[in-house]
């Protein structure tokens, strides 16, 4: 028999049923909780409630793992490619050397722009934040695209419009970056992979090619394949909300952007890079901003530290870290932002404040320094994440089509006036 739990309020008891995951998530099911007993549950934040049963990433954040489709993180960063990624977030399944060169194709083939839409991004003033450029560029994509506003998880127009989100957001970031300095936009070659491609329309001039590292490339990859998930988070789930009223892609998609512009979320490795400079420029010590961060007063926050899931490392901010020697050993390159960010690390694990709440890096403390070592500006960071998590948005969307899951329509406990008289303007 399947466990029950029961709910004793009000005189009552409601029993309600319990529901175990794969990985032995357990979960009590309140949906039918009100209907029953006229009670809703609260929950702000939603640290305690699940919105969806999922297939597609598995975090368990006492232990610090990450699994896409049941693959370990480290296993995948070491071996896959981004877009072989994309297809197992998105499919569910790694894809055979035939599916993977079809998807290529398509990758390949929707990377430009129409013409049309590039003139669009002479529309916006010099120094627009480029995730507002994204943001909008995505729902404007979807204008020179109307077949594709009425496509649902099933079949060749999901496979095509998928395909042409992933391939159209990094054109679209790479010329935001171009047109942001002024500089000549550069046309995707289908003969480079996604990273590669990516870094040609980034930094080819018109007559000097950007010279090609493998090294760098794998690194942008893998900075990729870091992002691609991450279960329920704010993005995701705003993602998830709006395609829950049965909104299209496009706009499912540009919604999710805006939720990780913020800096509790996305923004952060904007924010990383900027304690950082702040730590080396001032000269104050370490110890100074570990107090900022401690006192309860204000609301500093040492950033890239922290996280609603996991309470123990993150395994994505491990192989960063990693990753970050690689490439400045590639370049032969120190980078002084590295050693403040190791010192800081280093007295938050000796640190009872830090200990007690377990706040260690998250997937944003080593990325920036990853991103500076690449050679990507700062202010296109939580662009490269947005670009990153494009097949997790994707795959969470057409699972939500799939399961029909009901609009997202949370309740609340109203706290304001009770019924009052309204009073004419002259009386008042
Ligand atoms: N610095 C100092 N104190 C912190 C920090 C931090 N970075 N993060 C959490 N705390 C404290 C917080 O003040 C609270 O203390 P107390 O219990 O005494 O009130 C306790 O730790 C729990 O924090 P919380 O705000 O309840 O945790 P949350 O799950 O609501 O927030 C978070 C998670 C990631 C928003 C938060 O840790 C944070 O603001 N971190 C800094 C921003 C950051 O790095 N964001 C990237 C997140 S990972 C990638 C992504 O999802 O985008």
């Amino acid at each position: 028999m399947s466990e029950k739990a029961t709910l004793s309020v009000g005189g009552k008891e409601y029993e309600l049923d319990v529901t175990v995951g794969s990985e032995n998530e357990k979960c009590i099911d309140i949906q039918k909780l009100r209907a029953e007993s006229g009670y809703i549950t609260m929950d702000p934040g939603f640290g305690n409630t699940g919105s969806c049963y999922s297939d597609i990433t598995y975090v368990d954040g006492a232990n610090g793992i990450l699994r896409y489709r049941g693959y370990p993180i480290e296993d995948i960063a070491e071996k896959a490619s981004f877009v072989e990624i994309c297809s197992l977030l998105i499919y569910g399944e790694l894809p055979n050397a035939e599916i993977l060169s079809k998807f290529r194709r398509a990758l390949a083939e929707h990377a430009p722009l129409h013409t049309s839409l590039e003139k669009h991004f002479a529309g916006f003033p010099q120094g627009s934040p480029p995730m507002a450029i994204l943001s909008a560029m995505l729902n404007l994509v979807s204008c020179f695209h109307p077949d594709v506003l009425e496509v649902y998880s099933e079949g060749h127009g999901f496979d095509r419009t998928a395909a042409l989100l992933l391939s159209k957001v990094r054109t679209i970031a790479a010329y935001s970056y171009r047109m942001s300095i002024g500089r000549p936009l550069n046309q995707p070659n289908p003969n480079l992979d996604y990273s590669a491609n990516f870094l040609h329309m980034m930094f080819s001039e018109p007559y000097r090619e950007y010279e090609a590292n493998p090294v760098i490339e794998k690194a942008l990859s893998l900075f990729l394949i870091l992002h691609a998930d991450h279960e329920q988070n704010c993005s995701t789930s705003t993602v998830r909300a709006v395609a829950s009223s049965r909104a299209n892609l496009f706009s499912s998609i540009a919604s999710g952007v805006c939720a990780l512009w913020g800096p509790l979320h996305g923004g952060a490795n904007v924010g990383v890079i900027k304690m950082l400079e702040d730590i080396k420029t001032s000269g104050r010590p370490i110890d100074h901003y570990l107090d900022m961060a401690k006192d309860k007063s204000n609301d500093y926050r040492l950033m890239g530290f922290g996280h609603r899931v996991y309470k123990n490392f993150d395994p994505r901010s491990r192989i960063l870290r990693n990753k970050v020697d690689v490439v400045l050993k590639e370049l032969n390159r120190k980078d002084p932002l590295l050693d403040i960010a190791l010192e800081l690390e280093e007295k938050t694990l000796k640190d009872d404040y830090f200990i007690s709440r377990n706040l260690y890096p998250n997937v944003d403390f080593y990325s920036g320094i990853l991103l500076r070592a690449i050679g990507i500006p700062l202010d296109m960071y939580t662009v490269m994440f947005a670009i990153g998590r494009m097949p997790g948005w994707i795959a969470n969307w057409r699972e939500l089509h799939d399961q029909r899951l009901r609009i997202a329509r949370p309740r609340q406990v109203y706290t304001g006036a009770t019924e009052r008289s309204f009073i004419p303007l002259e009386e008042r």
